[in-house]
Order: C-alpha cells, then sequence, then structure tokens
C-alpha cells in the first residue's frame, strides 16, 4: 500500500525527518505517535505530497509519489488536518462535498444528486445533520473535527491519513470516529494512518505503530511490544504504570515526580 525508504526532509537545511522506514499494508490502522515537535505532522505531510523531500522515497499503491499528479493522489487519499486552512464561511453541506470534487468529471460540472445524497448520509452517520446548513466557522472544536472526517471519507479514499483526529472529541465521538474508521478497513479493505497522543485509543484500535523521537522512528512493532514503562520513559519522559485488560495494554498515568 504505502513504503518509506530511508526518508530524510529538511527545514531550512536543518534536518527533521532522518532516515525513515516504513511499511504500510492493506488493512493497516498505524499509529504515529511521540511527543510534540518529534515530526509527526511533518512526516504526514510528506506522505501526501503537501512537502517535498529530496532523500528517500515514498511508494504509495506502487508508484513514486513524486509522479503522482495532485488530483490523481487527492483520489486515493483522504486527509483530516490538525489545523484547518479553512478561514472561509462555507455552509456545512458544501465543505462536505469538497470530497466529491475530485470525482466530478469536469470542474465546471455542478455536484450530482447521488453526490448531494452521499454527503447528507455521511452527516447522518456522523451526527451533524442538523448543521448541514450552518456556516463551518461557528461550529465547536468537535463538531468541525466531525466535518473533516464527513469530508475525507467521501473520497472513499484507499488510505485515510489523520492528524490528532480526536483532540477536540469527547472520549464518547472520539471512539466512534476511531470505529467508523476501523469499519472502512474492514469494508472497504482501506489503510489508515492516524497520528495520535492518546496511548489509550492507539491501543485499542492501532494494529502497528511508529515512536517518533527527533525526528527518527525509535520504535516500530505492535502495541504490546511497545508500550513498556521503560520505552514511554525514553520518548516521552513519562512515569507511569501498565495495565491489562482484554490482552491490550493501557497506560495508567501517575504523579511521580521525575
Ligand atoms: N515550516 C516549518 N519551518 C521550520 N520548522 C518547522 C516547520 N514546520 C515544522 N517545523 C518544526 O519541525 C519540528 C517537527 O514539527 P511537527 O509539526 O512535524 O511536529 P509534531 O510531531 O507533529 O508535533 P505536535 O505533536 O506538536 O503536533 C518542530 O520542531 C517544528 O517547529
Ligand atoms: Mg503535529
Amino acid at each position: 500500500m504505502l513504503e518509506i525508504k530511508n526518508l530524510s526532509f529538511s527545514y531550512h537545511n536543518k534536518e527533521f525527518l532522518k532516515d525513515i522506514n516504513l511499511r504500510l499494508e492493506r488493512g493497516d490502522f498505524l499509529g504515529i505517535l511521540g511527543p510534540n515537535g518529534s515530526g509527526k505532522s511533518t512526516l504526514l505531510k510528506n506522505m501526501l505530497k503537501n512537502l517535498d523531500y529530496k532523500k528517500g522515497e515514498i511508494v504509495v499503491l506502487g508508484k513514486k509519489l513524486k509522479d503522482y499528479e495532485l488530483k490523481e493522489f487527492a483520489k486515493i487519499s483522504g486527509f483530516m488536518p490538525q489545523h484547518s486552512q479553512l478561514h472561509t464561511a462555507l455552509k456545512v453541506i458544501d465543505v462536505l462535498l469538497m470530497g466529491k470534487f475530485v470525482s466530478l468529471k469536469h470542474s465546471f460540472l455542478d455536484y450530482s444528486k447521488q453526490d448531494i445524497d452521499e454527503a447528507k448520509q455521511m452527516a447522518k452517520i456522523l451526527k451533524l445533520e442538523s448543521f448541514l446548513d450552518r456556516n463551518v466557522l461557528s461550529l465547536s472544536g468537535g463538531e468541525f473535527q466531525r466535518v473533516m472526517l464527513g469530508r475525507a471519507l467521501l473520497k472513499k479514499p484507499k488510505i485515510l491519513f489523520l492528524d490528532e483526529p480526536t483532540s477536540a472529541l469527547d472520549l464518547n465521538y472520539a471512539i466512534e470516529l476511531l470505529n467508523l474508521c476501523e469499519d472502512m478497513i474492514n469494508t472497504n479493505n482501506i489503510s489508515v494512518i492516524a497520528i495520535l497522543h492518546d496511548l489509550n485509543l492507539a491501543s485499542l484500535f492501532c494494529n502497528k505503530i511508529i515512536f517518533l523521537k527527533d525526528g527518527k522512528i525509535a520504535y516500530s512493532g505492535e502495541v504490546k511490544e511497545l508500550f513498556k514503562k521503560e520505552i514511554l520513559k525514553e520518548i516521552y519522559d513519562l512515569n507511569c504504570d501498565i495495565s491489562y485488560h482484554n490482552d491490550k495494554p493501557y497506560i495508567i498515568l501517575t504523579k511521580e515526580k521525575k
């Protein structure tokens, strides 16, 4: 599905990603974890063609990322950003329909009835039906995140990229959103890559994780092998305990001083 080989990336001649190697298979739910500033969003932006890497290679569905036309790549990828660049007052329904823009046969054609029905159906799934005519800039943080997910899912992507998708969601919506992504994996055989700060949500949903630290992959593997007190101390400088429930590890926070 996606392979990264020896990727390095610099902002203004300073290297922020160093020798990244990664392999994502169909059906994977990959969690990208690591402290603030460790390079998670930078890595995701490289995978999304938003940044232009000079060293190494990213291959998506057997083709080099650099060889994709923007629109061609937009058709196979869905992205839910950490910060939205959306500053224009648009109705929620119009923002959802942006997800259908890439499948228009011609940019001057209008959306079909089917496009509009699918957008409404998505709004229903995400409990956004009553917001369709609202100005998207007037939504709460969590409502807005659900619109961003709806827009990404409406593209029917083969790979779904999520940058801190649950940061503004209450726990119920966080679980619902990640369940929805998991359903997409099971029904449409897609892959999901999600940057997550909530380690317990990562444990619940991810079948693979990487820990980034200072722009390098410090560890990669299954949650079970990597959620260890020593590793979490090394990556986050975090003191915690680990507890098991249904064979999955969960982080128990402690107030222990350093
Ligand atoms: N456009 C830029 N120019 C210069 N430095 C940048 C730029 N964008 C990001 N950086 C720096 O690169 C480093 C990695 O940033 P990045 O946004 O990838 O971190 P992150 O792991 O996503 O952090 P967070 O958890 O806070 O979102 C940071 O030190 C950041 O300040
Ligand atoms: Mg980030």
